[in-house]
């Protein structure tokens, strides 16, 4: 089997943040053509001349392939970051992807916050949702986790409130709902294997200053 040690080998979330991230590298003269046919199903992809590989997986599994050291790099949603809370170290804010986490809700969900009420606070961020009331606001609450379309939860009253991502408002509004509190902003970010970070950290410094320019 080939050996892959120097090659610097990146994890990217499927679809929007691999497109972007492709364009931002190509603007920095690294390019990986095998990654452009649309049909293809292939997972990974190599770049002989920049000594570079790039894998596909799911956003939530990137952080879990870079703390392994699968992937020297990754990049994914802070989001994904904060709710996966694995030991990677976070280097670069790609700029692209900017949203709000939030609590959300109707705008009658005010005062139950005010009053550190144990609510029902409905997510598909488990984590980021406790870590925030527990710490941060020192409420005790009720998290239930949802996979999607978590706006549902306050309207069919599975919920009081939200903890999701607000980009535009627009699904809020058309739903009724309101930013009750903000709690962090997002973008896509760039992280890092703290062993590559020693063994690769020329290459990666490398890196960085290549595609700084581009953000
Ligand atoms: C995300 C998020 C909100 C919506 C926010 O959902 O969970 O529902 O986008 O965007 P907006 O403020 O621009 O309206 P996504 O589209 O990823 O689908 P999901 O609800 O199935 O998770």
């Amino acid at each position: 089997m080939k050996n892959y040690d120097d090659y610097l080998t990146f994890a990217l979330g499927k679809g929007r943040l691999s497109n972007k991230t492709m364009e931002i590298f190509e603007k920095a003269g690294i390019r990986c053509e095998e990654m452009k046919d649309p049909n293809s199903r292939k997972l990974i992809f190599t770049s002989e001349e920049d000594k570079m590989r790039f894998f596909l997986s799911k956003g939530p599994d990137v952080p879990t392939y870079v703390e392994y050291g699968s992937a020297d790099i990754g990049v994914v949603g802070r989001d994904t970051i904060l709710e996966e809370n694995r030991n990677v170290h976070e280097i670069l804010d790609l700029g692209f992807g900017k949203c709000r986490m939030c609590v959300c809700g109707p705008e009658s969900a005010a005062e139950k916050l005010k009053h550190r009420e144990r609510i029902r606070v409905a997510s598909k961020y488990p984590v980021i949702a406790r870590e925030y009331f527990n710490n941060t606001k020192n409420q005790t609450v009720d998290i239930i986790k949802l996979n999607g379309s978590v706006e549902l939860g306050p309207i069919v009253e599975l919920a009081d409130v939200i903890v999701d991502i607000v980009e535009t408002g627009s699904t809020l509004k058309e739903n009724g709902l309101v930013v009750l509190e903000e709690i962090c902003p997002l973008s896509a970010r760039m992280i890092v294997n703290p062993v590559s970070m020693q063994l690769k950290s020329e290459r990666i410094k490398d890196l960085v200053l290549k595609i700084r320019q581009f953000i």
